[in-house]
């Protein structure tokens, strides 16, 4: 049992809030790595949310790690390539579907003056598996107050109440769900066992983002919103969505690599008629599955017996 270390991902995080101002420290908890407990900080990009790769011990940005899905929709791909999606506000998208998992997401947002499109966010997600739904979203907040959660929880249609400290844990044993919090408010990792994982953050748009993006945002409505990384254990060959067509081998993204703000376009294959509903057009949700994707990685991982994310073998 000793040689095996069970892991989540080759990534592993210890964040501690030393300032609320400054950068956030990361180590790696895999004590197999050579950099095993070395403390290191957050870049200024990421101040608040970076990760220890484990294996080439580096600080990443989580919103530039594969599974990301940050900011004006900012989305890296299982393919690790980069685009937007601007889809329209208040509108859902199905960004995964998959026979057995079906996400969507629910954006939100503004058209700024002389705009053709809206500059849009992701306020919530509806994650469906088995019958199961689950929700999670950004409340409607003015003015931003980090001291104060504005995360919804809740789980076939009962909302879930995560006490407000960092390990709070809440857990469906029925459904293989486990929802941690990562930080003592606006930010979770939540597992659906053999399936996926993510954590959220609630993040608002600041005064700063909204001068440099000529978002015109009031303090009426900060837009707070969710920045995502997505973890996948058992996608199969047919998965699409946003997202989750990226995760296809041999996927060949048709947006333009190399500039800086590819785009990608289609809206109309991925919008679902409400955030729990499976009908985009590309859904997959429920059908027969024709074989499913071994999940690539430089270490040898597997998952592991208990269904708890994987077992890795250095
Ligand atoms: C894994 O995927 C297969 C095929 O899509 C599905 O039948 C099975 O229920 C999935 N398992 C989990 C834990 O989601």
């Amino acid at each position: 049992m000793a040689a095996f270390v069970i892991i989540g991902t080759i990534i592993a995080v210890l964040a501690l809030n030393v300032h609320e101002t400054s950068a956030w420290s990361v180590s790696c908890s895999n004590p197999f790595s050579t950099c095993y407990g070395q403390l290191k900080s957050c870049p200024a990009n990421c101040a608040q949310w970076c990760e220890v790769d484990c294996t080439t011990c580096n600080v990443q940005c989580a919103c530039d790690k594969p599974g990301a899905v940050c900011q004006d929709p900012r989305f890296i791909g299982g393919d690790g390539v980069m685009f937007y999606f601007h889809g329209e506000k208040e509108k859902d998208f199905c960004i995964v579907s998959d026979p057995a998992l079906h996400i969507n997401a629910h954006f939100i947002g503004k058209r700024g003056s002389g705009m053709t499109r809206d500059f849009t966010w992701v306020q919530s997600l509806g994650i469906l598996f088995s019958s199961h739904q689950l929700y999670i979203g950004a409340q409607t907040v003015g003015s931003w107050d980090n001291h104060v959660d504005a995360l919804s929880l809740s789980f076939d249609g009962q909302p879930i109440v995560l006490p407000p400290r960092l390990g709070a844990v809440h857990d469906i044993p029925e459904a293989g769900v486990q929802i941690t919090r990562v930080e003592g408010k606006n930010a979770v990792a939540i597992e659906v066992k053999g399936s996926m994982k993510l954590e959220a953050h609630v993040v608002p748009i600041t005064k700063q983002e909204s001068r440099v993006h000529n978002y015109d945002i009031t303090s009426e409505n900060c837009f707070a919103h969710l920045d995502l990384n997505f973890q996948f254990f058992n996608l199969s060959n047919d998965v699409n969505g946003i997202l989750g067509q990226t995760y296809v081998p041999g996927y060949k993204s048709p947006v333009k690599v190399g500039i800086p703000m590819p785009i990608l376009g289609g809206e109309h294959n991925y919008v679902s008629s409400s955030l729990f509903k499976t009908d985009c057009a590309v859904s997959k949700f429920g059908t027969v599955s024709s074989g499913s994707i071994r999940p690539a990685s430089s270490v040898s991982c597997k998952n592991s017996d208990s269904g708890r994310g994987f077992i890795c073998r250095r």
